[in-house]
């Protein structure tokens, strides 16, 4: 009886001190709602991962985010309300994000097979990545700059799945998500505080160009790729 009363106030002190923590870093809020909790989907998603531990994943999500972005708050998208709706889908796919507002598909939660937990967190970084990257306005000429970025973010968080390709995969940088992730991580590793910092904030202004690997690296992005493949003996 006492350990549990223990247990009870340590976790309401946690939340307390995420409360403060979330308004002191930069005063946003996190939210989640299952718009799809009578669907067979959302039902799982409610008992095997839950709006609360969601909302703790976002919050998580974006300090992590602007970790691998070396963002100060000033350097931020000005994002005050991140805000995560389980969905019965119309739209086909896993997730989507449309500025702060992230949709999670009730069709996926319910047909995944495999580590849930882990999946539905992997997804939640890739998507956040996209609530807090700069550059968007660029995102339909080069999508595959923004989707390597969110899976990079992912793979960096150590939430990679097993069906991504291994290091030095891939037939070109662009092909996107897993592809052009393990590219950018080899980037990353050429220079510090790290390559997709320094290219997320150039992006801000005008998007994507070539020329940010040259800025950044000293090499172009053809260069790059073939020292990469090279590297992994491709
Ligand atoms: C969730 O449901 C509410 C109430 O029906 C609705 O107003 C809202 O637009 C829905 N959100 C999404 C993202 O579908
Ligand atoms: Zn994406």
């Amino acid at each position: 009886m006492k350990l549990s009363m223990a247990t009870v106030d340590a976790t309401s002190l946690l939340l307390a001190f995420v409360f403060v923590f979330v308004g002191t870093a930069g005063a946003v809020t996190f939210e989640v709602t299952n718009n799809a909790s009578m669907t067979p989907g959302g039902q799982r998603f409610d008992v095997q991962y839950g709006v609360g531990h969601a909302t703790q994943v976002l919050s998580e999500a974006a300090s992590f985010i602007w970790t691998v972005f070396n963002q100060k708050e000033t350097d931020r998208r000005p994002i005050n309300v991140v805000a995560l709706t389980v969905v019965d889908d119309t739209f086909g796919g896993i997730a989507s994000t449309g500025g702060s507002a992230i949709e999670l598909s009730q069709r996926y939660v319910g047909g995944y097979t495999g580590d849930l937990e882990a999946e539905l967190t992997g997804v939640l970084y890739h998507e956040s990545t996209h609530v807090w990257q700069w550059g968007l306005q660029d995102y339909a000429a080069h999508w595959w700059v923004f989707e390597g970025i969110a899976d990079f973010v992912r793979l960096k968080a150590g939430l990679g799945p097993a069906h991504w390709v291994a290091p030095g995969q891939g037939s070109s940088w662009d092909k996107g998500y897993d592809v052009t992730a393990r590219f950018l991580d080899y980037c990353d590793s050429l220079v510090k505080p790290g390559f997709v910092a320094g290219l997320n904030a150039m992006m801000k202004e005008n998007g994507y160009s070539d020329d940010y690997f040259v800025q950044i690296l000293g090499k172009s992005v053809d260069e790059l790729w073939n020292d990469y493949k090279a590297k992994y003996g491709g």
